[in-house]
Protein backbone atom coordinates (compact mmCIF):
# COMPACT_ATOMS: atom_id res chain seq x y z
CA UNK A 1 0.00 0.00 0.00
CA UNK A 2 1.60 3.40 -0.72
CA UNK A 3 1.69 5.29 2.67
CA UNK A 4 3.47 8.44 4.27
CA UNK A 5 6.95 6.58 4.00
CA UNK A 6 7.28 5.72 0.37
CA UNK A 7 5.47 9.16 -0.32
CA UNK A 8 8.53 10.94 1.28
CA UNK A 9 10.86 8.31 -0.17
CA UNK A 10 9.80 9.20 -3.72
CA UNK A 11 10.12 13.12 -2.69
CA UNK A 12 14.15 12.69 -1.43
CA UNK A 13 14.37 10.88 -4.62
CA UNK A 14 12.97 13.42 -6.83
CA UNK A 15 15.22 16.33 -5.18
CA UNK A 16 18.40 13.80 -5.41
CA UNK A 17 17.70 13.66 -8.69
CA UNK A 18 17.16 17.11 -9.51
CA UNK A 19 20.01 18.29 -7.62
CA UNK A 20 22.42 15.49 -9.57
CA UNK A 21 21.16 16.81 -12.73
CA UNK A 22 21.43 20.60 -12.03
CA UNK A 23 24.93 19.96 -10.70
CA UNK A 24 26.12 17.89 -13.81
CA UNK A 25 24.60 21.16 -16.18
CA UNK A 26 26.66 23.16 -14.12
CA UNK A 27 29.79 21.67 -14.66
CA UNK A 28 29.57 21.05 -18.28
CA UNK A 29 29.24 24.83 -18.55
CA UNK A 30 31.58 25.51 -16.19
CA UNK A 31 34.40 23.27 -18.09
CA UNK A 32 32.87 24.46 -21.19
CA UNK A 33 33.44 28.29 -20.41
CA UNK A 34 36.50 27.92 -18.10
CA UNK A 35 38.39 25.30 -18.76
CA UNK A 36 38.17 24.84 -22.60
CA UNK A 37 39.52 28.16 -23.57
CA UNK A 38 42.76 27.17 -22.16
CA UNK A 39 42.68 24.54 -24.63
CA UNK A 40 41.59 26.80 -27.95
CA UNK A 41 44.30 27.85 -30.64
CA UNK A 42 45.77 31.70 -30.58
CA UNK A 43 44.62 32.45 -33.91
CA UNK A 44 41.21 31.94 -33.00
CA UNK A 45 40.24 33.29 -29.65
CA UNK A 46 36.40 32.81 -29.10
CA UNK A 47 34.58 36.14 -27.32
CA UNK A 48 32.77 35.81 -24.44
CA UNK A 49 29.11 35.56 -26.20
CA UNK A 50 29.90 32.91 -28.41
CA UNK A 51 31.33 30.95 -25.69
CA UNK A 52 27.87 30.97 -23.88
CA UNK A 53 26.20 30.84 -26.91
CA UNK A 54 28.25 27.59 -27.35
CA UNK A 55 28.36 25.92 -24.16
CA UNK A 56 24.43 26.53 -23.92
CA UNK A 57 23.32 25.62 -26.91
CA UNK A 58 25.17 22.27 -27.01
CA UNK A 59 24.18 21.51 -23.64
CA UNK A 60 20.45 22.26 -24.11
CA UNK A 61 21.18 19.20 -26.97
CA UNK A 62 22.89 17.06 -25.18
CA UNK A 63 19.84 17.17 -22.42
CA UNK A 64 17.37 16.84 -25.21
CA UNK A 65 19.22 13.61 -26.42
CA UNK A 66 19.82 12.03 -22.92
CA UNK A 67 15.52 13.04 -22.51
CA UNK A 68 14.62 10.90 -25.12
CA UNK A 69 16.86 8.15 -24.77
CA UNK A 70 15.68 7.62 -21.16
CA UNK A 71 12.13 5.69 -22.29
CA UNK A 72 13.68 3.00 -25.01
CA UNK A 73 16.56 2.28 -22.57
CA UNK A 74 14.26 1.90 -19.68
CA UNK A 75 12.26 -0.69 -22.01
CA UNK A 76 15.45 -2.54 -22.95
CA UNK A 77 17.40 -2.68 -19.42
CA UNK A 78 14.81 -2.10 -16.16
CA UNK A 79 18.11 -0.69 -14.38
CA UNK A 80 17.70 2.91 -15.63
CA UNK A 81 14.31 3.18 -14.24
CA UNK A 82 15.49 5.76 -11.51
CA UNK A 83 16.33 8.10 -14.93
CA UNK A 84 12.59 8.10 -15.19
CA UNK A 85 11.35 9.41 -11.24
CA UNK A 86 11.78 12.66 -12.58
CA UNK A 87 12.23 13.16 -16.56
CA UNK A 88 9.73 16.72 -16.20
CA UNK A 89 12.03 18.72 -14.07
CA UNK A 90 14.68 17.68 -16.73
CA UNK A 91 12.66 18.97 -19.50
CA UNK A 92 12.34 22.27 -18.29
CA UNK A 93 15.89 22.62 -17.10
CA UNK A 94 16.15 22.36 -20.51
CA UNK A 95 14.14 24.60 -21.82
CA UNK A 96 15.67 26.87 -18.99
CA UNK A 97 19.56 26.02 -20.73
CA UNK A 98 17.81 26.29 -24.35
CA UNK A 99 16.46 30.27 -23.43
CA UNK A 100 20.10 31.19 -22.02
CA UNK A 101 21.27 30.00 -25.50
CA UNK A 102 19.15 31.70 -27.55
CA UNK A 103 19.64 35.29 -25.20
CA UNK A 104 23.18 34.79 -25.71
CA UNK A 105 22.56 34.16 -29.43
CA UNK A 106 20.43 37.37 -29.64
CA UNK A 107 22.87 39.29 -27.80
CA UNK A 108 25.68 38.98 -30.35
CA UNK A 109 24.29 38.39 -33.90
CA UNK A 110 21.32 40.36 -33.64
CA UNK A 111 22.33 43.38 -31.20
CA UNK A 112 24.14 45.18 -33.76
CA UNK A 113 21.34 46.53 -36.27
CA UNK A 114 19.02 50.01 -35.80
CA UNK A 115 16.48 47.73 -35.36
CA UNK A 116 14.67 45.63 -32.64
CA UNK A 117 16.89 42.21 -32.41
CA UNK A 118 13.71 40.09 -32.33
CA UNK A 119 12.26 41.28 -35.65
CA UNK A 120 16.11 40.91 -37.54
CA UNK A 121 15.56 37.37 -35.77
CA UNK A 122 12.58 37.06 -37.49
CA UNK A 123 12.95 38.93 -40.60
CA UNK A 124 16.82 39.91 -40.94
CA UNK A 125 17.79 37.21 -43.44
CA UNK A 126 14.79 34.98 -46.44
CA UNK A 127 17.72 33.55 -47.73
CA UNK A 128 15.09 30.29 -48.35
CA UNK A 129 16.16 29.11 -51.39
CA UNK A 130 20.05 27.97 -50.55
CA UNK A 131 21.49 25.93 -47.58
CA UNK A 132 24.61 28.43 -47.15
CA UNK A 133 22.88 30.78 -45.35
CA UNK A 134 19.41 29.39 -44.45
CA UNK A 135 17.85 31.24 -41.91
CA UNK A 136 18.80 28.21 -39.50
CA UNK A 137 16.71 30.28 -36.69
CA UNK A 138 13.94 29.74 -37.46
CA UNK A 139 14.32 25.84 -36.24
CA UNK A 140 15.93 26.93 -33.10
CA UNK A 141 13.24 28.85 -32.66
CA UNK A 142 10.23 26.15 -33.42
CA UNK A 143 12.01 23.61 -31.38
CA UNK A 144 12.05 26.33 -28.07
CA UNK A 145 9.11 27.04 -28.46
CA UNK A 146 7.98 23.12 -28.00
CA UNK A 147 10.53 22.86 -25.02
CA UNK A 148 8.38 26.03 -23.70
CA UNK A 149 5.41 24.90 -24.57
CA UNK A 150 5.94 21.06 -22.91
CA UNK A 151 7.93 22.74 -19.23
CA UNK A 152 4.67 24.94 -19.20
CA UNK A 153 2.43 22.44 -19.02
CA UNK A 154 4.45 20.05 -17.42
CA UNK A 155 2.75 20.66 -13.90
CA UNK A 156 -0.10 17.51 -12.74
CA UNK A 157 -2.62 19.89 -12.93
CA UNK A 158 -2.15 20.25 -17.14
CA UNK A 159 -2.22 16.61 -17.14
CA UNK A 160 -5.56 16.34 -15.86
CA UNK A 161 -6.99 19.21 -17.19
CA UNK A 162 -5.64 17.88 -20.92
CA UNK A 163 -6.02 13.82 -19.61
CA UNK A 164 -3.22 11.78 -20.01
CA UNK A 165 -3.36 10.83 -23.92
CA UNK A 166 -3.77 14.17 -25.42
CA UNK A 167 -0.26 14.85 -22.74
CA UNK A 168 1.48 12.68 -24.30
CA UNK A 169 0.20 13.40 -27.51
CA UNK A 170 1.94 16.94 -27.23
CA UNK A 171 4.67 15.19 -25.83
CA UNK A 172 5.58 13.75 -29.33
CA UNK A 173 6.39 17.24 -30.52
CA UNK A 174 9.67 16.40 -28.37
CA UNK A 175 10.52 14.58 -31.67
CA UNK A 176 9.94 16.99 -33.93
CA UNK A 177 12.01 19.87 -32.20
CA UNK A 178 14.96 17.23 -31.84
CA UNK A 179 14.82 16.84 -35.78
CA UNK A 180 14.63 20.51 -35.73
CA UNK A 181 17.76 21.36 -33.53
CA UNK A 182 19.78 18.88 -35.70
CA UNK A 183 18.55 20.95 -38.62
CA UNK A 184 19.37 24.25 -36.93
CA UNK A 185 22.92 22.63 -35.95
CA UNK A 186 23.68 21.27 -39.60
CA UNK A 187 22.34 24.63 -41.49
CA UNK A 188 24.01 26.83 -39.27
CA UNK A 189 26.93 26.04 -37.05
CA UNK A 190 28.22 23.11 -38.97
CA UNK A 191 27.88 25.10 -42.39
CA UNK A 192 31.15 27.60 -40.61
CA UNK A 193 32.71 24.80 -38.78
CA UNK A 194 36.62 24.24 -38.68
CA UNK A 195 36.64 21.52 -36.22
CA UNK A 196 34.50 18.45 -36.79
CA UNK A 197 33.73 17.45 -33.20
CA UNK A 198 30.53 19.29 -33.43
CA UNK A 199 29.36 17.41 -36.46
CA UNK A 200 30.85 14.13 -35.02
CA UNK A 201 28.62 15.08 -31.31
CA UNK A 202 25.53 15.28 -33.12
CA UNK A 203 25.64 12.47 -35.77
CA UNK A 204 26.45 10.06 -32.52
CA UNK A 205 23.37 11.58 -30.46
CA UNK A 206 21.05 11.55 -33.36
CA UNK A 207 21.90 7.95 -33.89
CA UNK A 208 22.09 6.81 -30.62
CA UNK A 209 18.22 8.21 -30.35
CA UNK A 210 17.28 6.50 -33.54
CA UNK A 211 19.06 3.08 -32.45
CA UNK A 212 17.80 3.22 -29.01
CA UNK A 213 13.77 3.65 -30.42
CA UNK A 214 14.53 0.90 -33.48
CA UNK A 215 15.03 -1.74 -30.93
CA UNK A 216 13.37 -0.98 -27.83
CA UNK A 217 10.18 -0.60 -30.60
CA UNK A 218 11.28 -4.38 -31.59
CA UNK A 219 10.69 -5.50 -28.03
CA UNK A 220 7.14 -4.45 -27.85
CA UNK A 221 6.12 -5.43 -31.39
CA UNK A 222 5.27 -9.08 -30.51
CA UNK A 223 1.40 -9.39 -31.33
CA UNK A 224 -0.93 -11.60 -29.53
CA UNK A 225 -2.12 -14.37 -31.94
CA UNK A 226 -6.22 -14.87 -31.74
CA UNK A 227 -7.91 -17.70 -30.52
CA UNK A 228 -11.62 -17.07 -31.25
CA UNK A 229 -12.69 -13.84 -29.45
CA UNK A 230 -9.72 -14.81 -27.21
CA UNK A 231 -6.07 -13.88 -27.58
CA UNK A 232 -3.04 -16.24 -26.66
CA UNK A 233 -0.84 -14.66 -23.93
CA UNK A 234 1.72 -17.30 -24.31
CA UNK A 235 2.61 -20.09 -21.60
CA UNK A 236 1.56 -19.61 -17.92
CA UNK A 237 4.99 -20.65 -16.80
CA UNK A 238 5.91 -17.64 -18.95
CA UNK A 239 5.49 -15.15 -16.32
CA UNK A 240 7.53 -15.01 -13.21
CA UNK A 241 6.03 -14.28 -9.69
CA UNK A 242 5.21 -10.55 -8.84
CA UNK A 243 5.84 -10.04 -12.66
CA UNK A 244 4.08 -8.97 -15.41
CA UNK A 245 4.22 -9.03 -19.05
CA UNK A 246 2.78 -7.11 -21.86
CA UNK A 247 0.39 -8.64 -24.96
CA UNK A 248 -0.76 -6.10 -27.61
CA UNK A 249 -3.80 -7.23 -29.40
CA UNK A 250 -4.23 -6.19 -33.36
CA UNK A 251 -6.52 -3.31 -32.69
CA UNK A 252 -6.64 -1.06 -29.04
CA UNK A 253 -4.27 -0.61 -26.51
CA UNK A 254 -1.64 -3.20 -24.91
CA UNK A 255 -2.52 -5.28 -22.21
CA UNK A 256 -0.47 -6.16 -18.54
CA UNK A 257 -0.87 -9.51 -17.33
CA UNK A 258 0.70 -10.39 -14.19
CA UNK A 259 1.35 -13.26 -11.73
CA UNK A 260 0.60 -12.96 -7.74
CA UNK A 261 0.31 -15.46 -5.02
CA UNK A 262 -0.76 -18.05 -7.83
CA UNK A 263 -3.30 -16.35 -9.58
CA UNK A 264 -3.21 -13.82 -12.43
CA UNK A 265 -4.85 -10.74 -13.31
CA UNK A 266 -5.14 -8.29 -16.11
CA UNK A 267 -5.10 -4.67 -16.69
CA UNK A 268 -4.63 -1.85 -19.69
CA UNK A 269 -0.78 -1.73 -19.93
CA UNK A 270 -1.11 2.41 -19.22
CA UNK A 271 -0.74 3.90 -16.79
CA UNK A 272 -3.27 6.14 -15.50
CA UNK A 273 -0.37 8.90 -14.08
CA UNK A 274 1.20 9.39 -17.47
CA UNK A 275 0.84 6.44 -19.38
CA UNK A 276 3.57 4.31 -17.95
CA UNK A 277 4.15 1.01 -19.05
CA UNK A 278 2.65 -1.12 -16.41
CA UNK A 279 3.94 -4.59 -17.69
CA UNK A 280 7.07 -3.37 -16.69
CA UNK A 281 6.73 -3.03 -13.40
CA UNK A 282 5.99 -5.39 -10.66
CA UNK A 283 3.92 -6.51 -8.17
CA UNK A 284 4.84 -4.76 -4.70
CA UNK A 285 2.84 -4.88 -1.49
CA UNK A 286 0.19 -6.67 -3.31
CA UNK A 287 -0.14 -3.59 -6.02
CA UNK A 288 1.11 -3.26 -9.33
CA UNK A 289 3.40 -0.88 -9.22
CA UNK A 290 3.98 1.61 -12.16
CA UNK A 291 8.29 1.50 -12.99
CA UNK A 292 8.00 5.44 -13.79
CA UNK A 293 7.13 6.98 -10.25
CA UNK A 294 5.61 4.31 -8.59
CA UNK A 295 1.61 4.37 -8.80
CA UNK A 296 -0.20 1.57 -7.50
CA UNK A 297 -3.14 -0.35 -9.05
CA UNK A 298 -5.03 -3.34 -6.88
CA UNK A 299 -4.81 -6.44 -9.04
CA UNK A 300 -8.37 -7.37 -9.15
CA UNK A 301 -10.15 -4.24 -9.77
CA UNK A 302 -7.14 -2.03 -11.27
CA UNK A 303 -8.03 0.44 -8.65
CA UNK A 304 -5.44 2.73 -6.54
CA UNK A 305 -5.51 1.98 -3.02
CA UNK A 306 -7.34 4.69 -0.80
CA UNK A 307 -6.77 8.05 -0.57
CA UNK A 308 -5.88 7.89 -4.47
CA UNK A 309 -8.55 7.46 -6.75
CA UNK A 310 -6.78 6.36 -10.23
CA UNK A 311 -8.84 3.70 -11.84
CA UNK A 312 -7.33 1.48 -14.88
CA UNK A 313 -9.59 -0.82 -17.32
CA UNK A 314 -9.71 -4.27 -16.41
CA UNK A 315 -9.67 -7.59 -19.17
CA UNK A 316 -10.86 -11.36 -18.56
CA UNK A 317 -8.27 -13.60 -17.89
CA UNK A 318 -8.70 -17.61 -18.71
CA UNK A 319 -6.20 -20.60 -18.52
CA UNK A 320 -6.48 -23.57 -21.17
CA UNK A 321 -3.89 -26.17 -21.40
CA UNK A 322 -0.92 -24.45 -19.59
CA UNK A 323 -1.64 -21.20 -21.66
CA UNK A 324 -3.04 -18.02 -21.14
CA UNK A 325 -5.69 -16.17 -22.78
CA UNK A 326 -6.98 -13.05 -22.71
CA UNK A 327 -10.64 -11.05 -23.73
CA UNK A 328 -9.70 -8.03 -25.64
CA UNK A 329 -12.38 -6.24 -24.59
CA UNK A 330 -11.73 -3.84 -22.30
CA UNK A 331 -14.21 -3.19 -19.11
CA UNK A 332 -14.75 0.02 -17.19
CA UNK A 333 -12.08 1.09 -15.24
CA UNK A 334 -12.15 -0.36 -11.61
CA UNK A 335 -14.33 -3.44 -12.88
CA UNK A 336 -14.15 -6.15 -10.47
CA UNK A 337 -12.34 -9.52 -12.18
CA UNK A 338 -11.74 -12.16 -9.68
CA UNK A 339 -8.25 -13.21 -10.33
CA UNK A 340 -7.82 -16.47 -12.21
CA UNK A 341 -5.96 -19.43 -10.34
CA UNK A 342 -2.96 -21.27 -11.82
CA UNK A 343 -4.17 -24.99 -11.45
C1 LIG B 1 15.04 31.11 -30.23
C2 LIG B 1 15.72 30.00 -30.46
C3 LIG B 1 17.16 29.92 -30.94
C4 LIG B 1 17.99 30.86 -31.56
C5 LIG B 1 17.67 32.28 -31.93
C6 LIG B 1 19.26 30.22 -31.79
C7 LIG B 1 20.36 30.81 -32.42
C8 LIG B 1 21.54 30.20 -32.66
C9 LIG B 1 22.68 30.83 -33.32
C10 LIG B 1 22.70 32.24 -33.84
C11 LIG B 1 23.67 29.90 -33.39
C12 LIG B 1 25.07 30.10 -33.95
C13 LIG B 1 25.24 29.38 -35.25
C14 LIG B 1 26.64 29.56 -35.82
O1 LIG B 1 27.61 29.44 -35.07
O2 LIG B 1 26.73 29.79 -37.02
C15 LIG B 1 23.19 28.67 -32.76
C16 LIG B 1 23.92 27.53 -32.63
C17 LIG B 1 23.49 26.41 -31.93
N1 LIG B 1 22.23 26.20 -31.38
FE1 LIG B 1 20.73 27.56 -31.34
N2 LIG B 1 19.20 28.93 -31.31
C18 LIG B 1 17.94 28.71 -30.78
C19 LIG B 1 17.47 27.55 -30.20
C20 LIG B 1 18.22 26.42 -29.95
C21 LIG B 1 17.77 25.26 -29.23
C22 LIG B 1 16.35 25.07 -28.66
C23 LIG B 1 18.83 24.38 -29.18
C24 LIG B 1 18.93 23.02 -28.53
C25 LIG B 1 18.01 22.40 -27.82
C26 LIG B 1 19.93 24.99 -29.88
C27 LIG B 1 21.18 24.41 -30.06
C28 LIG B 1 22.23 24.97 -30.73
C29 LIG B 1 23.54 24.36 -30.89
C30 LIG B 1 23.96 22.99 -30.33
C31 LIG B 1 24.32 25.25 -31.64
C32 LIG B 1 25.77 25.05 -32.07
C33 LIG B 1 26.67 25.55 -30.99
C34 LIG B 1 28.14 25.44 -31.34
O3 LIG B 1 28.54 25.95 -32.41
O4 LIG B 1 28.92 24.87 -30.53
N3 LIG B 1 19.54 26.23 -30.34
N4 LIG B 1 21.91 28.89 -32.33
S1 LIG C 1 3.36 7.04 -15.35
FE1 LIG C 1 3.78 8.02 -13.49
S2 LIG C 1 3.39 6.47 -12.09
FE2 LIG C 1 2.90 5.56 -13.92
Amino acid sequence: MPDIGRLRKRGNQEIVYDLTALALIGVYIWVFLWIAPAFQHVTRPLDAYSARMNAFGTCAFLLLTVILSIGPLVRLDPRFAPLLYNRRHLGVMTAAVAATHADAALDWYFSFSPYDRFEMLLRGNTSFQQVHGFPFELFGIFAFSVLVLLAATSHDFWLRFLTPRVWKTLHMLLYAAYASVVAHIALGALQAAANPLLAIVVLACATTVATLHIFASRRRAETAAIVGAWLDAGPVDAIAEDHGIVVTPPKGEAIAIFRHAGRLSAVTNLCAHQNGPLGEGRVVDGCITCPWHGYQYRLEDGCAPPPFTEKLATYRLRIAEGRVQVDPVANPPGTLVEPVTIP
